[in-house]
This record gives structure tokens, C-alpha cells and sequence, in this order.
């Protein structure tokens, strides 16, 4: 299985969104990351609904929203995801998760999990029928810029395992800290896409446009070198 990127737009400057979406169409990213910070949930609070209009008036790709907010319905209602975007919560923030998602796929969104290193599996084990994707956090949510917690990959090993014996195709990403050095060990614990932030190719517009196939090509068919 080939991986795939997920480019999160809250490590780009505002007045370079046009160039860097302009690179994201060129190499083809699976969807853009797109980060939901409500000050209660996680202490930061950032991009709101005008921004995601503003990039569904400028691409077609499809966004990624990670809902990092209590009471995520009430978020999603008035984000109104779009069909063919993606939509991930967090199962400890609502009363009603498993309605949640059933929710979000209505809507012809694709709906996911966010799983903390301190998020337990079970919350997994019980909605497997309905999740689309899993976005594992390879640190606390919250910020860009820190540093992956370790035992994120023994989380994402176990993660793996639940879903092949649920046989379950379910996309597994990692969010966080995806250095290339970094983004090898996930690929190799079962990652199938990778949010890249200011750690690895969101450095600049530049960096994405030069780096991406280094950064590719490093992580793909790692399991067939091995
Ligand atoms: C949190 C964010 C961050 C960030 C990733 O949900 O998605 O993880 O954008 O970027 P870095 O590379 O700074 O960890
Ligand atoms: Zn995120």
C-alpha cells in the first residue's frame, strides 16, 4: 500500500495559502489537514469557518477537519463539512460517539477517530464497523512544533492488529512530529498517510516543493526493504 501525505494548512502562513495549494494539487496530497482548536479541549484556539471556505473556494481537494474540541457535534454542525471531506474527533469529547460518526457519514464525509497517547483502545474496539480512518496522535494535541511521544508506535501496533482481525480496511494516520527519521518508524509500525507540519515539509513553500519526493521515497515500500 502506498502512503500518503496530508499537508496541515495551521503551519501555513495565511497569505501563502494560494502557493501552497497550488504545490499540494501538483503533487497530488491526499487531502489537506486541517486543524480545529476550541481554547477548552486544547489550550489553543485556531482556524475557525471562514477559513475552510475560504479553501474550499480555492481547491478541490478534500480537507481533513481534526475536531480538537468539546462538544465536537455542535463544531461539525457549524463547520457543515462538505461531501467527500474527511471528519475526526475526539471519542472522549462527546456523549455520543458512535452517533457522531453516523452523523459525519451522512453527510458523504469520510469519519475518524483521534486517538491521544493517553486514549484508550476501547473506544476503537467498539465502533470499528464505523470509522473510515484513524488519525493517532504521535503527541498530545494542542501544538505544532513537539515532540513525538514513543509509545505512540506500541499504540499504533496494537491499533493495527485490532483492525486486520476485524478485517477492517481502515486508513491508520499519524499526526505530529512526522520528521523523516520519525515517519520511517511509523510507516514500519503500520502508518498508511502522515500529517507533515512544521517538523518536516511545512517549513516553507519551498522546502515542500523540493523535499516531498525525498521524503516519499524514504518512507514508501520500507517493509519490502526490510
Ligand atoms: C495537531 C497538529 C500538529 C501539527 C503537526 O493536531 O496537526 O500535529 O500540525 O506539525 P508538527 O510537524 O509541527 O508536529
Ligand atoms: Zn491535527
Amino acid at each position: 500500500m502506498s502512503i500518503y501525505i496530508s499537508p496541515s494548512i495551521m503551519c501555513c502562513q495565511f497569505e501563502d495559502y494560494s502557493d501552497y495549494i497550488s504545490s499540494f494539487e501538483n503533487k497530488r496530497v491526499k487531502n489537506i489537514h486541517f486543524d480545529v482548536m476550541d481554547g477548552h479541549y486544547v489550550k489553543n484556539i485556531m482556524l475557525g469557518t471562514n477559513t475552510y471556505k475560504e479553501l474550499k473556494s480555492k481547491t478541490n481537494l478534500p480537507i481533513d477537519l481534526h475536531f480538537m474540541c468539546n462538544n465536537p457535534e455542535d463544531f461539525i454542525e457549524y463547520f457543515s463539512p462538505q461531501n467527500g471531506d474527511w471528519v475526526c474527533f475526539h471519542p472522549e469529547t462527546t456523549n455520543h460517539p458512535h452517533r457522531l460518526l453516523q452523523k459525519i457519514k451522512s453527510l458523504g464525509c469520510r469519519a475518524g477517530y483521534a486517538i491521544n497517547p493517553g486514549t484508550p483502545l476501547s473506544y476503537i474496539e467498539e465502533v470499528l464497523d464505523e470509522l473510515d480512518y484513524i488519525l493517532i496522535m504521535a503527541v498530545n494535541p494542542g501544538f505544532a512544533g513537539q515532540t513525538m511521544v514513543d509509545s505512540h508506535l506500541d499504540k499504533l501496533k496494537r491499533i493495527k492488529e485490532m483492525v486486520n482481525s476485524a478485517d477492517r480496511n481502515i486508513d491508520l494516520v499519524i499526526d505530529g512530529n512526522t520528521t523523516i527519521e520519525n515517519a520511517k518508524k511509523m510507516v514500519n509500525a503500520g502508518a498508511t498517510g502522515l500529517v507533515v507540519g512544521t517538523s518536516s515539509l511545512l517549513k516553507s513553500v519551498e522546502v515542500f516543493n523540493e523535499e516531498y519526493e525525498n521524503y516519499l521515497e524514504a518512507i514508501s515500500n520500507l517493509k519490502e526493504s526490510q
